[in-house]
């Protein structure tokens, strides 16, 4: 047969596929059985927490480790066996490894050279690849002469300089401070949509996952957990261990689903009530026990004109001011501990610590999962 190749073929769509990909080190199992096809393009982040195999998967992509079992593919290419100078990958490392002796242009040209490059052509691309990290002209500084930011962009461009096909990043912002992080943050996502490259991003900062990524994947103890765009995975979480990583949650004890007609509701241990109203959405069968999780923001100062469902009293414990707002800590003899999270902090002078309030808990955006289903979806 006589295939034509065609512009939504496999190969056109995914850069990178990782097929039934596992990793054992002797009796430590890093990653289980891991299948991931990467978008031509996107900025996909591996989240999760310390140890859960994020370095270990990005490694075997790059060609550092090799999978016990499964392939990986890039551009439609098996590169199981394939040594990491011949992936078309970039890649920045955990800790940077650059030569700290060596100068700006020697460290980036560093690969090229390597590679047998022609000389005129190593100056001009480790010229434009300096540009694009906004160091032109510091080509001769010393590595140890720079700050962690500046050592942070030559890492990032002796991994572009080779224009490679996929851009691998492994918590390459960790070291800097808050502020040079946010800024960073700023610049790789501006350089992706400059270069469009596909860019695999690791890190345990939830926050940075959500703000730079087209999809993240989450991950815990070598397996993933959900793979989502950062608002589907904020407001759709599929366990409760994302639900407890992205962002702040309070989990609810253990309910369960009452119905009366279209509404539902959610009946405590202590005979506490949460009405979920009838709104369309679909919650599971009745009687069946249900774990709720409720974001800070969802919880509110029960107002005496608002709504009378759904009111809690409590005392609170503790404040904590945040400029744009404030996160308050209410004990409830119903749920325990709760965190609300509060414009400004006016709440602090009107409602101190010790303080008797009405809290009220809105269930329209809770996520609301069966109980006792593992983490694994
Ligand atoms: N060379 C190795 N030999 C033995 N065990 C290893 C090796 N490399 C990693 N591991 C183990 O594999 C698991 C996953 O490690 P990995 O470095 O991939 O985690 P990570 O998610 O990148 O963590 P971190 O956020 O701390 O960088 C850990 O339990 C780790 O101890
Ligand atoms: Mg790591």
């Amino acid at each position: 047969m006589n295939a034509q190749p065609t512009i939504n073929s496999e190969h056109d769509d995914f850069s990178v596929k990782i097929d039934k990909a596992a990793k054992n080190y002797g009796e430590v199992v890093a990653v289980k059985q891991v299948s991931l096809p990467i978008r031509r393009g996107e900025f996909l982040t591996l989240l999760g927490p310390s140890g859960c195999g994020k370095t270990t998967l990005l490694n075997m992509i790059a060609g550092f480790e090799a999978p016990t079992a499964g392939t990986i593919s890039i551009n439609g290419r098996d590169v199981t066996n394939v040594p990491p100078h011949l992936r078309d990958i970039g890649m920045v490392f955990q800790n940077y490894a650059l030569f700290p002796h060596m100068s700006v242009f020697d460290n980036v040209a560093f690969g090229l050279r390597m590679r047998k490059v022609e000389k005129q052509k190593i100056a001009r691309d480790v010229e434009a690849a300096l540009d694009m990290v906004k160091l032109s002209g510091m080509g001769d500084r010393r590595v140890k002469q720079l700050s962690g930011g500046q050592q942070q962009r030559v890492a990032l461009a002796r991994a572009i300089v080779f224009e490679p096909s996929v851009l691998l990043l492994d918590e390459p912002l960790s070291a800097l401070d808050k502020n040079l992080r946010t800024q960073m943050q700023f610049e790789l996502k501006e350089l992706h949509q400059k270069i469009g490259l596909t860019t695999v991003f690791v890190t345990h900062d939830q926050g940075e996952a959500l703000s730079m990524s087209d999809r993240i994947v989450v991950m815990s103890k070598g397996e993933i957990q959900q793979i989502s765009p950062p608002l589907e995975l904020y407001s759709r979480p599929v366990n409760s261990f994302v639900a407890s990583f992205i962002g702040e949650i309070n989990q609810l004890p253990v309910a369960r689903v009452k119905r009366n007609g279209a509404a539902t509701a959610f009946a405590f241990k202590d005979g506490q009530v949460l009405d979920a109203g009838a709104d369309g959405r679909v919650f599971p069968d009745a009687e069946t026990e249900v774990s709720i999780f409720v974001r800070p923001e969802s919880i509110t100062i029960a107002d005496t004109d608002g709504p009378a469902n759904n009111v809690v009293g409590g005392t609170v414990v503790s404040h904590i001011y945040q400029g744009t707002h404030t996160v308050t800590r209410v004990e409830t003899a119903a749920f325990g501990q709760l965190d609300m999270r509060v414009g400004g902090g006016q709440i602090i002078d009107q409602k101190p610590a010790g303080s008797a309030i009405n809290i009220h808990i809105s269930l329209e955006n809770a996520v609301i999962l069966k109980a006792g289903a593992s983490s694994k979806i």
